[in-house]
């Protein structure tokens, strides 16, 4: 806590705080209720975007890093918009601590979707860590992540192949053409999921081609507040996306025909589930958690936790592969290639192990573009948030926001190249306690890199899975081609990347030359 000190002779000195910095006044302001909100979601949606409507208060109160303003969408679908933002990497350290934050219905921020998208449940994702029902329902996924991790990279081989067949199809279309990797990957990434999580008919076959746009429509459903740039002209999108919320009754149907496919995919995650609460609490007269309820948890933890992160996470990956260029592509392909020579085999787990270039560009990229980069959690009492240079007193009850991407590319972590792209970052470490020491600021999980999902956390289960995703699409794409060409275009929610080129590899070319491959096309421009 905050406290004042004296000096000899009586008079008072400035407030600090407990590591000795001054404690300030919280500087900016939340303007005129409801124009205010109104004109700032213009500002950061349309006018600034993210980054600059951030930033440029930065600069206007002088450098702060914790300041007050407010978050969109603002009215009428959040009733209160005035946050404290805390934006640089020591500040932001407040939201990770279970202890002084409370994350009761704070996933979305300012808005809380209707309970009518997930059959009436509240989502695991959306209880605080203290709730004892966000204990119960922790250990059936964490649980599950670690019990299906082997699934991971032979599931993951197989989407690969069948997102880079569709692409490599599309390229050798006609002249000129270009495949852009966000449609495939949408499509494939859903099956990944399923497959990896639960095994059994992925569901492009169970439900059929539509699957993947069920499933992004129900995620609209629960995102459209925070949306942007996805309808023309903003005005449109401003009444259609940003005023009022969209009726759940409108994706019941497809949310039903999801339910029903994990319900029969997931029965035997929802069987063991019973008997291990039963074994868990032999004398319980009832399971800690319903079978509906799990049911509807597994639904959104398949789509919005997993798919949904993998279909913004994986773009990011190729756009830094496309943007780092044919010399860094050898780079990657002789490391893969020195461990996993031969096509046609799984890549592992203790395959990309192996690779420390490999494994610094995908903790790169999620430094650089945190998947999820809103974080959001209420002061559970007074509490001082400390930046690196002054303090702030927060009240009780006041909303925290954390736009992860500042945090994460603080220059006073990582070094005067800490907002560029630098793929070897963590493997030209001088030492492990270095690499160590700048992992723990890697936060995408909600939580240090170094950390680990617990009952009582509220940090991802699925972390170790993302992590050995990523390496493996870079593993996979070296071992298939030398080199590729895509362009890249920034978009709110995730890059859209399209290529033009793919180079195959030269021994798999030549290979299929001798016809060991029957589907090997080598694109140029
Ligand atoms: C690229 C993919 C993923 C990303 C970017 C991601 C990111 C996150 C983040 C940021 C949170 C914390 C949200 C918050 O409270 O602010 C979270 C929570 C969660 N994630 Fe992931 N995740 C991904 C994949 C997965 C996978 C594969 C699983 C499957 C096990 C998973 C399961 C969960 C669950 C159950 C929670 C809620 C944890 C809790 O409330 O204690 N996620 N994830």
């Amino acid at each position: 806590m905050a406290s004042k000190r004296a000096n000899a002779a009586g008079d008072e000195q400035p407030k600090l705080s407990p590591s000795g910095l001054p404690v300030r006044e919280i500087p900016g302001s939340y303007g005129v209720p409801f124009f205010s909100p109104l004109r700032d979601r213009l500002d950061y949606f349309y006018f600034q975007g993210a980054e600059e409507y951030f930033r440029s208060r930065i600069a206007k109160h002088g450098g702060a890093t914790v300041l007050r303003v407010n978050m969109p969408p603002g009215p009428f679908l959040s009733g209160d918009s005035r946050v404290v933002a805390v934006l640089d990497a020591r500040s932001f350290r407040v939201l990770l601590d279970d202890s002084r934050v409370d994350k009761d219905g704070t996933l979305d921020g300012t808005f809380m979707p209707s309970l009518a998208l997930f059959g009436g449940h509240r989502p695991l994702a959306f209880l605080d860590g203290a709730d004892p029902r966000h204990a119960a329902l922790k250990r059936v996924m964490i649980r599950l992540a670690a019990a299906r991790m082997h699934h991971v990279a032979p599931a993951f081989g197989v989407a690969f192949a069948a997102t880079f067949d569709a692409v490599e199809a599309e390229l050798a279309s006609c002249a000129g053409a270009a495949s852009e990797f966000n449609k495939h990957n949408m499509r494939h990434m859903l099956d990944f999921t399923c497959a990896a999580l639960f095994g059994g008919k992925p569901p492009s076959k169970a439900i059929g081609d539509g699957a993947a746009a069920k499933a992004y429509k129900w995620l609209a459903f629960q995102l459209h507040p925070l949306a942007s740039k996805a309808i023309r002209p903003w005005l449109l999108e401003e009444l259609l996306l940003h005023t009022f919320r969209l009726p759940p009754f409108l994706v019941r149907r497809d949310y039903a025909e999801l339910t029903a496919y994990f319900a029969d995919v997931a029965a035997g995650v929802l069987d063991d589930a019973e008997k291990q609460a039963e074994a868990d609490d032999p004398g319980a007269a009832a399971v800690p958690v319903p079978r509906d309820e799990l049911l509807h948890n597994l639904v959104f933890l398949a789509i919005f936790n997993a798919y949904g992160g993998y279909k913004i996470f994986l773009p990011h990956v190729v756009k830094w592969l496309a943007r780092s260029g044919p010399e860094l592509h050898a780079r990657l392909a002789a490391e893969v290639r020195a461990v996993v020579p031969r096509p046609g085999t799984t890549i592992t787990l203790s395959d990309v192990e192996k690779m420390p270039l490999v494994k610094s560009f995908v903790w790169e990229t999620l430094r650089m573009n945190p998947p999820v980069e809103f974080q959001y959690g209420r002061a559970r009492r007074d509490t001082v948030v400390e930046s690196h240079d002054a303090a702030y007193e927060v009240k009780k009850g006041e909303l925290l926001f954390g736009y992860q991407p500042l945090a994460t590319r603080d220059e006073r972590v990582f070094g005067h190249r800490g907002r560029e792209f630098v793929p070897d970052r963590f493997a030209a470490c001088s030492d492990d306690d270095e690499r160590r020491r700048l992992l723990e600021h890697v936060v995408w999980s909600n939580g240090p890199e170094t950390g680990a999902a617990t009952e009582g956390n509220k940090q991802c289960p699925g972390k170790d899975a993302v992590v050995a995703v990523g390496r493996l699409m870079v593993a996979e794409l070296f071992r298939r081609y030398d080199t590729f060409v895509a362009t890249v275009e920034e978009s709110p929610v995730e890059p859209v990347v399209t290529f033009t080129s793919l180079t195959r590899a030269a021994a798999a070319s030549s290979a299929a030359a001798a016809g060991d491959h029957d589907s090997v096309v080598v694109v140029k421009p």
